[in-house]
């Protein structure tokens, strides 16, 4: 969906459909250099990294296995407490396989650090992160993420995935929402 439709609960766009696919054709680029000879497992983890994987996994030219896991973090409202449970795990055996997590935004962080020292312990030869969007907190967690799209300004942003009770996850753009859609 165009986030024209929505225009009156959005204030602005950071990153246009554009700016989105073009950088995805340079992470999908530096990512099939990186695994060049080798076989990769793309880990996305639901439900926000639906869009992005898509995108990401047709602009790589070297073959990749997708599968995926959905994660939810105990905590209270919007705090995450690094704390993750499962909430759907993964049909592969990572053991013995090159894996990239996939995800949309890192905000906190603590969702992708459980995640990759979770799967470096079932025995993962290398696991390494691609996210397209990250949020300043991020920056200072001691997290190891080798390839990012965008770095975002402290907002609450939606599309492209991310959504607000559900919502939004359609729009091709990310942008930020409105106060008053949450207030
Ligand atoms: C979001 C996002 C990441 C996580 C990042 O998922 O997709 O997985 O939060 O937060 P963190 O860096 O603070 O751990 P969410 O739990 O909202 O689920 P969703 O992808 O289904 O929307």
């Amino acid at each position: 969906m165009d986030v024209s439709k929505v225009a009156d609960q959005i204030t602005k766009v950071l990153v246009t459909e554009e700016q989105i696919k073009a950088r995805v054709a340079e992470l999908a680029a530096e990512i099939d250099a990186a695994y060049a000879g080798k076989e990769l497992l793309l880990v996305g983890v639901l439900k926000g990294a639906v869009m992005f994987m898509a995108d990401l996994s047709r602009a790589m030219q070297i073959p990749t296995q997708v599968d995926w896991m959905a994660v939810s973090s105990y905590g209270s409202g919007t705090v995450s407490s690094g704390v993750v449970r499962i909430l759907k795990d993964l049909d592969a055996d990572v053991l013995g396989r090159h894996v990239l997590i996939v995800e949309d935004i890192v905000d906190s962080g603590l969702t992708l650090s459980w995640l990759a020292h979770n799967l470096t312990n079932r025995g993962a030869v290398s696991v390494k992160v691609v996210a397209l969007l990250r949020k300043p907190e991020a920056a200072k967690v001691d997290v190891n993420v080798e390839w990012i799209g965008f770095d975002l300004p402290n907002e609450f942003v939606v599309g492209y995935g991310l959504d607000y009770n559900e919502n939004y996850r359609s729009l091709t753009s990310v942008a930020v929402l409105s106060p008053k859609v949450y207030s």
